[in-house]
């Protein structure tokens, strides 16, 4: 079940729609090997708020394509971020045990399935594009390009690797913008690359989206930085103080709780003075969600 619903109502029945072919897409037969698909099932059905997948499937609507054929992509890409989010979580990494209100991939299955795990939602999220029926082979793999580049060596795992590299020391607000942006801007900004790609959005649209997207995901991160320390764990289902625990590098170490607030603000007003929020209400909404979201 998705948990997106307390703040974007609206939005409800496609994060559902997620969640449901999430679950078919990982269902599987009694084999000799069966404890890594239900690894692999346990983390990527445990409630996560679907949001990369909304944003795909929101913007591929844009250009008059339908939700059911973009389906799943956003699949795939939530299969990527549940990836992430299980490696993540391991001990060599952030080492916590709580994850979408259920213990982690590793405290449940080991250290060494859950590192299999999340390789198998990895490649898996790569075989759900390339067997989509709805779309040309062409959109297929410019799709499989996107995402492998957003959660690659210069994505995703590049922030990851500045992060674990930032630990206990004190970097820039530059750098840590860049930290920020790598480990969670990037696949915020492949669910609109594809989503623009899919639905034939206009190039200068995508422009524009592109640029609200970096400053959202950005301030995504921000905002979990935050919730990091005035949170509960039983609201976010992740573990509160985890940051300091790891002596990482986050806006709250390097700002303070009400400037990184105040950061949050400017952030969105300045996206809300772009006009394409106007024309994509979506949008409008997705920032205020995200500046005010609790989960
Ligand atoms: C958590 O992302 C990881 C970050 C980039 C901060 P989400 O808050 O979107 O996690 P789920 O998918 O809803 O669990
Ligand atoms: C993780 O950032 C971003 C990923 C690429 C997985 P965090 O380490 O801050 O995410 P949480 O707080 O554990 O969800
Ligand atoms: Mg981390
Ligand atoms: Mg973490
Ligand atoms: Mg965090």
């Amino acid at each position: 079940m998705s948990k997106i619903s307390k703040q974007m109502n609206k939005y409800i029945g496609l994060t559902e729609n997620i969640s449901s072919r999430l679950e078919e897409l990982t269902r599987y037969k009694s084999c000799s090997y069966e404890t890594l698909l239900e690894a692999e099932r346990y983390s990527v059905t445990a409630g996560g708020k679907h949001l990369r997948g909304l944003i795909l499937i929101e913007t591929a609507k844009l250009g008059g394509a339908k939700a059911d054929t973009a389906l799943d992509f956003a699949c795939a890409l939530e299969m990527v971020h549940t990836y992430s989010l299980i490696h993540d979580d391991l001990p060599e990494m952030d080492n916590d045990e709580l994850r979408r209100g259920k213990p982690t991939c590793h405290v449940k299955f080991g250290a060494d399935i859950a590192l299999l795990a999340g390789d198998a939602l990895l490649t898996k999220a790569f075989s759900v594009i390339a067997s989509n029926i709805f779309f040309s082979e062409r959109k297929k793999s410019e799709c499989i390009r996107i995402l492998a580049d957003a959660c690659g060596e210069h994505g995703m795992l590049a922030g990851q690797a500045i992060d674990k590299l930032s630990e206990n020391k004190k970097i820039d607000f530059d750098s840590l913008c860049e930290l920020h942006s790598k480990k969670t801007a990037y696949m915020f900004c492949a669910a609109v690359q594809m989503g623009c790609l899919l639905g034939d959005v206009s190039a200068e649209t995508e422009k524009e989206l592109l640029k609200v997207m970096s400053s959202l995901g950005l301030a995504f991160q921000i905002k979990d930085d935050i919730l990091d320390v005035t949170s509960e764990s039983s609201v976010i289902g992740k573990p509160v103080k985890s940051d300091e625990k790891s002596l990482k590098s986050t806006f709250v170490s390097l700002l303070g709780i009400d400037k990184s607030r105040e950061l949050l603000e400017n952030i969105s007003s300045d996206i809300k003075s772009n006009p394409i929020i106007v024309e994509c209400p979506f949008f409008a909404e997705l920032t205020d969600f995200f500046v005010n979201r609790t989960i």
